[in-house]
């Protein structure tokens, strides 16, 4: 469901081109520079659909793009599920996910039961618009409050850029009465964000959860407390032309998308250390692109030393890579799992290495 033309006709309220540009405009400037104007956006008809019209179908990306970086789900498939979309606004990761487990033939679906909760009515509104338009299917409920756990059933949360509008305090009250066994965070690519979202970590770590991604451990991010760098992951998205064209009217461009993935669960993860079968290999997540050169390609992976988690510059030469391969490297993603061989250590600590593989499963 990425394609606008095939989201116009459930909208709450349909907008003309210029309806369009100036609601998109609005959002973005109240999500950017003027977000003390943030509250009351999702009491506005108009900005609601702009929002669903616009923000959906290019964020609900980011989470295929996350659960592709994963060894696996966060949980077991095989007993009955309960997906809370909290700050769900139109729907956009509940929709987002059942697109996921649909493709990936999961057959718990059937006893998978989605919570779409938001603070905005008409939010709420506009998102069962769309699940009674495109997933008439699907076992869904639709409120402003957390239902309560059922025995037996595993709860598996999401948070879609709502944890940077709640606020720490207001999250750690959430967690209490939520009490998720797996969480997936995808907020705003910023640097405030990022902060939030390390005392996130801090608070889940301590709480008995494991972190599946970003880290490839618990441990001390080597990021925290350096000046004008933060951890976050970048998106290349490409858009449908109705998408796309929403972009061009608004002046934004969604093909590249900065935000922060985070995915936790109380369950432990296995097999995320890297390709079993290559003994030499070494995995983490690419923290950084640098530009490359016309022999090599230069990047920061964040992974587990010895001395706990680093960033590590690397450098991949060129020589030995077909040019189809060279094309593929050149369009990776920060925040992308990767898995290599190291060929030599050089002088000034950058490693060179070879056999670049995508710890992928999507
Ligand atoms: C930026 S929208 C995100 C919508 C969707 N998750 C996405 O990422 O596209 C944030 C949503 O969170 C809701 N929200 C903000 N604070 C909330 C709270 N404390 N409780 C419930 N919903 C909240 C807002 O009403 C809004 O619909």
């Amino acid at each position: 469901m990425t394609d606008f033309d095939t989201l116009a006709d459930g909208l709450l309220q349909s907008l003309t081109d210029a309806e369009m540009k100036r609601c998109i405009g609005e959002l973005n400037d109240r999500f950017t520079a003027g977000r003390h104007r943030l509250a009351g956006y999702g009491d506005d008809p108009a900005l609601v659909s702009a929002y669903a019209a616009f923000y959906l179908p290019t964020n609900m990306q980011k989470l295929p793009f996350v659960l592709s970086q994963l060894s696996g789900f966060p949980l077991t498939l095989d007993t009955p599920l309960e997906i809370i979309d909290f700050g769900c606004g139109p729907g956009t990761y509940g929709f987002a996910l059942y697109e996921w487990l649909r493709a990936q033939h999961v057959s718990p679906l059937n006893h998978t039961t989605f919570h779409f909760i938001d603070a905005a009515p008409l939010m709420l509104r506009q998102a069962q618009k769309f699940r009674q338009m495109r997933y008439p299917e699907m076992t869904a409920a639709f409120g402003a409050s957390v239902p309560q756990r059922q025995a037996g059933v595993q709860r598996l949360a999401l948070f879609g850029n709502v944890v940077n509008e709640m606020g720490g305090s207001a999250f750690n009250r959430l967690l209490a009465r939520l009490d998720p066994d797996a969480m997936i965070f995808i907020e705003p690519g910023t640097q405030e964000s990022f902060r939030l979202m390390s005392e996130v970590r801090t608070l889940l770590l301590g709480g008995g959860y494991q972190v599946w991604y970003p880290c490839a451990k618990g441990e001390a991010c080597p990021v925290a407390g350096r000046d004008g760098e933060w951890c976050h992951q970048v998106l290349k998205a490409s858009l449908s032309p109705s998408v796309a064209r929403l972009g061009q009217l608004a002046g934004l461009d969604r093909t590249i998308m900065p935000f922060i993935g985070h995915v936790y669960s109380k369950q432990n993860k296995s097999g995320l250390e890297g390709i079993p079968d290559a003994p030499l290999s070494v995995s983490g997540t690419l923290f950084r692109l640098k530009t490359h050169s016309k022999h090599a390609f230069f990047w920061e992976v964040c992974l587990q030393t010895e001395t706990g988690l680093s960033l590590v510059k690397v450098e991949l030469p060129k020589k030995n890579l077909t040019k189809a391969a060279q094309k593929n490297l050149a369009r990776i993603s920060a925040g992308q799992r990767i898995s290599f061989n190291v060929q030599k250590m050089l002088g000034d600590g950058t490693w060179r290495i070879e056999n670049v593989r995508f710890d992928t499963t999507g």
